[in-house]
């Protein structure tokens, strides 16, 4: 019988980047956000579910007037690969037109996820619509989308935490790894 208690699943993750790296790269990007929307709002649009963690963050490191947005978004299955089907599980509940907009994303990995939000978003007219990911894979991608604002490049490697997850589990580590194969799924 397992009678281990339950744990957040740090032990079955190989860290990354630290929740103190990530913390200073969130301040940069923070700054650097700030300076490039000076005299202007925005509008943070966060990509439920993975961003949440990094939008709560990145939002109290921009000295600007914002609002924030959620934008549920679900892969179809549980896979560790895009297949780039993707389905709006909570739209917006306010209009986007005219308004300087900044996506925020866990990770960029084939590309497509974001491709099809980007063509969606365009097409309600705001005044800019930028891409803030804290995670970018850019040798897997599958079609051409830049972030203008990126935390860190990794390879090709399955990460989690900080709002990434695996099957649901591992969102709330404070820090990035690699999930070691076989972990266990929940849910
Ligand atoms: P894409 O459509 O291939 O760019 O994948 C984008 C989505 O897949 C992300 O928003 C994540 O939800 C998920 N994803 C891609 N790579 C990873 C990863 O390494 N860890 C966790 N989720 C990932
Ligand atoms: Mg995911």
């Amino acid at each position: 019988m397992d009678t281990a208690a339950p744990t957040n699943g740090a032990a079955e993750v190989r860290e990354l980047l630290s929740a103190e790296r990530i913390a200073e790269r969130v301040r940069e990007l923070g700054r650097q956000i700030t300076a490039d929307y000076r005299g202007r709002s925005l509008v943070l649009l966060c990509v439920l579910k993975g961003s949440f963690v990094f939008t709560a963050d990145l939002a109290r490191a921009i000295d600007l007037p914002l609002s924030v947005e959620f934008l549920g978004v679900a892969s179809y299955g549980d896979d560790t690969n895009s297949s780039g089907a993707v389905k709006i599980t909570q739209d917006l509940s306010t209009s986007i037109e005219g308004k300087d907009v900044l996506l925020i994303e866990d990770i960029v990995d084939t590309g497509l996820t974001l491709a099809f939000l980007l063509r969606i978003l365009q097409a309600r007219g705001p005044a800019s619509l930028e891409v803030c990911a804290l995670l970018d894979k850019p040798s897997r991608r599958a079609t051409e989308v830049v972030p203008r604002y990126v935390g860190f490049e990794l390879g090709n490697e399955f990460v989690v935490g900080y709002g990434l997850d695996f099957a649901q589990r591992f969102r709330n580590l404070p820090f990035v790894g690699t999930v070691a194969s076989g972990a266990q799924r929940v849910g």
